[in-house]
């Protein structure tokens, strides 16, 4: 008897648990997607109707790849069809909510601007980034703060908002400038030694990674190019992985992919544990009693601050609910703002450059603005910035028609009530940026068209232009971007006048970001004053 029990109990549990695996699997796949499916199309949402596991990406793929195979005809802005094209399908079709599936992940575009408005300003506790968002770029950025849910994400806005102050920023302006001198002398060094026609894009994300290695984290140039490498490497290789995240398992899967990502993953911690070590040295050295008031000082110090914490109040558990910033952390944050901080800025950089290489009249406004403003061969100081208004408004009028973050995922953790929509939990609402920027019903005939003067007016509703999203998980860099862009630009433009190459051929595409895939080549006229 006691025998037969012995025998019995792996079976049991084997059985158990293969019932426990069929059942998550019949409720992730089948149940969840039709009660989903019933709850929505009782409010009149509908979509593309989807296939068990694959949902309607096949379809979203194969759109995707006939609609960028090819250059466009002509330098045009009207991009929707080519970078969404299953949105510019869907919209007309299912109207302007429609749910979609990718994969097993319900997707809900929304496009009202009230309740868009609504939804990113009040449900921030009860909504955040999806499983798949957060395992696609688990080994990239980790749990850094452009990934974090719920408290998590709460403690560490929190402890990351200091470095991104007025006063901050103030301080950060003078790297700026010295970084974009660099810049702009190998820009001049190319032009002498023959080149006239460069690709911008190149210098400018460099210029980007620069400038945020060195304003947050205080790295030398060298330092932060290695790192600049080593996670550009890292952040092609995860996209690739997480293409096949949809299929149950896959992540376990011991592939060629997982292995290279965690060879590249661990090269890229080092290199960031011997930036955070240096900067310890420092203070255990003696040489200074603070970590620093950038990022990462500002990090290390918050790490440290709740360490001696801990230890004096041994008995009592801290208050936070469990938030402990320990080094992977601070690794991941690094990596957070390295990315978050750096790609978007050198696009919105590049696609200005295109699109006032295309439109010499807007580049001569801006020119003269910049002389008239800075009258110190263009070298803006901070409390000038605010007056490079036609700058301003060409930045805008950039981040309108190529905004670098095109949609904005939001995970419905609960059950959420929006106006008269019930958004059940398990939704993914996606704010589709590129389109809503590009809608004729919000800006009217000529919303493809570079028009900065719609910008003239400050009666914009903050609804339909959404480029660094809004709420209280808005674009932390969003004042620090902004600066960095006008001090480059101010100072590019007062050095070089430029055209656009007859070699540049327009290619706008998703690569997360919207990029010209054979760069921006523009011809150089370098200005003397
Ligand atoms: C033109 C430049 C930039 C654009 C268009 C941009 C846009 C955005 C958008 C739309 C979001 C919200 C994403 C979402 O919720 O899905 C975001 C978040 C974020 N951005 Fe930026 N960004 C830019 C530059 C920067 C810079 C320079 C930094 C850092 C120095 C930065 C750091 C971040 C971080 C850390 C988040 C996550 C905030 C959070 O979840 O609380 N961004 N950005
Ligand atoms: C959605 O995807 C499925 C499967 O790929 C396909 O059969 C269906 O036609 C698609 N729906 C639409 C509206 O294109
Ligand atoms: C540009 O857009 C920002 C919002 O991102 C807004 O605050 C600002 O007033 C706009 N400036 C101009 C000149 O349009």
């Amino acid at each position: 008897m006691v025998m037969m029990a012995v025998m019995m109990t792996p079976l049991v549990i084997l059985v158990t648990m293969f019932l426990r695996v069929a059942c998550d699997t019949l409720l992730c796949y089948f149940v969840t997607p039709m009660r989903i499916e019933r709850i929505m199309e009782k409010q009149g949402v509908r979509g593309p109707k989807r296939r068990i596991l694959t949902g309607n990406i096949s379809e979203m793929l194969s759109l995707h790849s006939s609609a960028t195979s090819e250059p466009m005809k002509s330098i045009s802005h009207d991009i929707v069809s080519r970078l969404v094209p299953h949105f510019a399908a869907w919209y007309p079709k299912y109207g302007q909510r429609f749910l979609y599936w990718n994969g097993i992940e319900p997707r809900l575009c929304l496009t009202e601007t009230e309740l868009i408005k609504e939804f990113l300003a009040k449900y921030n506790s009860v909504s955040g980034r999806s499983w798949q968002q957060r395992q696609g770029s688990k080994h990239f950025i980790g749990e850094g703060l452009l990934m974090a849910n719920g408290d998590q994400w709460y403690h560490q806005r929190h402890i990351v908002s200091p470095a991104f102050t007025g006063e901050r920023l103030k301080e950060y302006a003078g790297n700026m400038v010295e970084c974009t001198k660099e810049m702009l002398q190998s820009l001049k060094n190319a032009f002498e030694s023959g080149h006239r026609e460069i690709e911008i894009s190149d210098y400018m994300t460099r210029l980007a990674a620069d400038i945020i290695s060195r304003t947050e984290f205080g790295t030398s140039y060298e330092k932060g190019k290695q790192l600049f490498q080593l996670l550009t490497n890292l952040q092609a290789h995860c996209a690739q992985a997480s293409r096949n995240l949809w299929f149950p398992g896959s992540r376990y899967f011991p592939s060629k992919y997982n292995r290279e990502t965690k060879a590249m993953k661990t090269k890229v911690d080092r290199l960031l544990m011997e930036i955070i070590e240096s900067r310890k040295d420092c203070v255990e050295i003696g040489r200074t009693n603070s970590y620093g008031n950038d990022l990462l000082g500002i990090l290390l110090n918050e790490m440290m601050m709740t360490k001696e914490k801990k230890t004096k109040t041994t008995t009592k558990r801290g208050n936070n609910n469990g938030f402990n910033l320990n080094l992977q952390l601070i690794k991941d944050e690094c990596k957070t703002f390295f990315f978050a901080g750096h790609e978007t800025t050198s696009l919105l950089l590049t696609w200005t450059v295109m699109l006032l290489a295309c439109n010499p009249s807007w580049q001569e406004k801006v020119r003269a603005e910049v002389k008239e403003v800075c009258n110190n061969g263009g070298i803006p100081s901070h409390e000038r910035l605010s007056k490079l208004t036609l700058l301003q408004m060409v930045i805008n009028e950039t981040i309108r028609l190529y905004p670098p973050a095109m949609v904005l995922p939001r995970m419905a953790f609960e059950d959420i009530k929006l106006g008269d929509l019930l958004i059940p939990k398990g939704v993914s609402v996606w704010v589709p940026v590129l389109a809503m920027h590009h809608s004729k019903k919000l800006w009217g005939e000529d919303a493809d068209e570079f028009n900065p003067n719609r910008f003239a007016s400050k009666s914009f509703s903050s609804g339909r232009f959404i480029p660094f999203a809004v709420g209280p998980r808005n674009c932390i860099g969003q004042a620090f971007a902004l600066m960095e862009a006008k001090i480059i630009l101010a100072m590019f433009i007062s050095k070089f006048r430029f055209t656009i190459s007859e070699n540049y051929r327009h290619a706008p595409e998703v690569v997360l970001t919207i990029k010209p895939r054979y760069g921006v080549q523009v011809c150089l006229e370098p200005l003397d004053n």
